[in-house]
């Protein structure tokens, strides 16, 4: 049995689980598990010192599932008291705030602390992961749009909601699939089941689109060489768009590359002779 299964007696008994929150300070992990667990939203920041801890009941089918959770502090400064957490877990909730591009930047940051301080015999893949792009009520302009932030979760085989503990949205939905997961997880002897999204798309799609959000010009959007000639911009182009149009590709983000992909090829033509 794999090192961080849980407890288990027979199926359709109770069940033991652990579950953290990851994700920068001020993002709202406390404020997600309070809303979820208390019904109620605190808007004044009372940022978590360490961990917190608590324990809730819920009821997946005809389980009776005990989650312990560890709300960790997302302070760099709290490094020492997390690093003792993650060992032994089942899911985590990784959150991020879709106004701070900072915070969704350092998930991959938040991946490799985990990663590292579980050891060379820790497994991230029997793991369920619920991505929460959080505070999506803000009336600020949002930095982190959804299509950027779901590719980015279900191209690593991890659950996507978007959430607001102010309003409750998505809230419920984020924890009931992803206890359901996790109990998917135990049932499956530890394997994380594979979402329907995730085996849609492939990595060179979800890459091309990252590539293409990220471009600084039509030729670098193509992935040209500024001055390329007609042949080689329309041959790009034509890669691009077998790999990307909306008929073959699923990924989030994909209709807005194929079109920024579209575009980019018209302006450069219009200049080239
Ligand atoms: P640390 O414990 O320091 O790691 O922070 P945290 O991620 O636990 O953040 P916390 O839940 O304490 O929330 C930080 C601030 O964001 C608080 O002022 C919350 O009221 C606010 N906040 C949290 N979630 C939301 C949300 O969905 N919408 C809005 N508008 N504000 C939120
Ligand atoms: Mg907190």
């Amino acid at each position: 049995m794999e090192a961080n299964m849980p407890k288990r007696k027979e199926p359709g008994k109770s069940l033991r689980i652990k579950v953290i929150s990851m994700g920068n300070a001020e993002v709202g992990k406390s404020c997600i598990i309070k809303r979820y667990c208390e019904k109620r939203f605190v808007s004044k920041y009372l940022a978590t010192i360490g961990i917190d801890y608590g324990v809730t009941k819920v009821q997946v089918r005809d389980r009776e599932i005990k989650v312990n959770i560890f709300d960790m502090a997302g302070h760099p400064f709290f490094y020492e008291v997390r690093n003792e957490f993650y060992k032994d877990t089942q899911g985590v909730i990784l959150v991020y705030d879709v106004g701070q591009k900072d915070s969704f930047d350092a998930l991959d940051a938040w991946l490799a602390e985990m990663k590292h301080d579980l050891g060379p015999h820790g497994n991230m893949e029997n793991i369920v992961f619920a991505v929460c792009a959080n505070k999506i009520d803000c009336t600020k302009p949002r930095c982190v749009d959804e299509s950027e932030g779901r590719l980015w979760a279900e191209s690593k085989g991890f659950l996507y909601f978007e959430t607001s503990a102010q309003t409750g949205e998505g809230i419920h939905e984020m924890f009931q699939t992803f206890y359901v997961s996790i109990v998917d997880l135990c049932e499956n002897g530890g394997k994380r089941p594979v979402p329907n999204s995730s085996a849609s798309f492939t990595k060179e799609q979800a890459d091309a689109i990252r590539r293409i959000r990220n471009s600084k010009d039509s030729w670098d959007m193509l992935g040209v060489k500024p001055g390329a000639s007609r042949d080689e911009v329309n041959k790009a182009y034509r890669k691009l768009a077998v790999l990307l149009h909306p008929d073959k590709c699923v990924a989030p983000g994909s209709e807005d590359a194929f079109k920024a992909v579209v575009n980019a090829r018209t302006a450069l033509l219009k200049n080239i002779k």
